[in-house]
């Protein structure tokens, strides 16, 4: 572990300084825009209105024959228009591929200075972490960046849930982590084929009786990831998110996986469809009576300690603490959505 002086030196001479606190945006959903495909990447402009982030993807569901078509596309995607407060992110090439060096090396390059956030997959360790922020530096030295781009660990393999703290305190660029649960099922083995969600064998029965039918509920398959990931997030001031949900054609169990994150603590989630925007929306939205209520509590105990009543519950600094987080967020929507 580096002294807190040197962690937050920059990793080469005339880079940016690290950020000591990650800028406020609203990131409720990541959507993913292929770049190869050129109808694809002439939407992102006007998709960019509609979403919190633009990313686009260069990894897998990309075709290895493509890979560098869809770099090319995603410099010309970023450099056709200006994404004001959208984000824009792009999910490079995994580190062990043929593919990552270019990724970084040409994108900083040329569109540097418009890129927000690096996404990179099956990160296993600090290590992984530790590479891409030297070498971000740099580029963002040599691109003469004012501003550092961010790092996003997609936590997707089992060595990298088994060291999760370590990712989340790698390095003053990280911005967060995504569960990716597709590649992390296969990484640990799951019996599964899906894209997120439940399974419908993974849960609990009721206990006999007689000859009554029993009655059995489906668990989440994700909760144990989804807390460690949001404990090793939030102990660290980086943000967690749920991942992608494959079954496109189930928009009610996507909303069930999204809107479970976002009570455990998951400020985002993947767009990978348009119909899920609205989903994302819906979900990590607050809801307006919980602001109203939020901002009751607030009012109430203005400096943020001591207790207060309302409408007969219990309020102290903690339910202040929460509340605040609430009104925060509810701030954000309205200057994106209006209203
Ligand atoms: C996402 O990349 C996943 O593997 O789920
Ligand atoms: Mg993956």
């Amino acid at each position: 572990m580096k002294l807190p002086r040197r962690f937050f030196k920059p990793l080469a001479l005339g880079a940016p300084s690290p950020l000591r606190e990650l800028p406020v945006r609203l990131e409720r959903m990541i959507h993913f825009v292929p770049p190869h495909l050129e109808k694809m990447r002439a939407k992102a402009p006007s998709i960019a209105r509609e979403v919190d982030v633009v990313l686009g993807n260069l990894e897998d569901a990309i075709p290895g024959d493509r890979k560098v078509e869809a770099r090319q596309g995603f410099i010309a995607m970023a450099r056709a228009a200006d994404y004001g407060s959208t984000g824009l992110w792009i999910r490079m090439n995994a580190l062990d591929s043929p593919w990552a060096l270019d990724d970084l090396v040409e994108i900083v390059g040329a569109v540097g200075e418009k890129l927000d956030v690096v996404m990179v997959p099956k990160v296993e360790g600090l290590w992984d972490i530790h590479y891409v922020d030297q070498l971000l530096a740099q580029l963002e030295a040599k691109a003469g960046l004012s501003r550092p781009i961010l790092v996003h660990a997609i936590l997707e393999t089992a060595e990298g849930v088994k060291n999760v703290d370590d990712i989340a305190s790698a390095s003053p660029r990280m911005h967060g982590m995504s569960l990716g649960p597709a590649d992390l099922a296969a990484s640990r083995g799951m019996k599964t084929t899906r894209v997120g969600g439940g399974h419908p064998d993974y849960k609990v029965l009721s206990d006999p009786d007689g000859d009554a039918p029993r009655a059995a509920a489906q668990q989440d398959l994700w909760h144990y990831t989804v807390a460690r990931m949001v404990d090793a997030c939030l102990a660290n001031g980086i943000k967690p998110f749920y991942g992608p949900f494959g079954d496109f054609s189930d928009p009610a169990a996507c909303e069930a996986q999204f809107r479970n994150a976002f009570l455990m603590g998951c400020v985002g989630a993947w767009s990978l469809h348009p119909t899920q925007i609205a989903i994302a929306k819906r979900v990590f939205s607050p809801d307006p009576a919980e602001v109203a209520f939020a901002r009751r509590i607030l009012e109430a105990m203005p400096d943020g300690t001591g207790a207060a009543m309302i409408d007969g519950k219990m309020q102290d600094d903690a339910t202040w603490k929460q509340a605040r987080v609430i009104a925060d967020l509810a701030d954000l929507v309205a200057a994106k959505d209006g209203g």
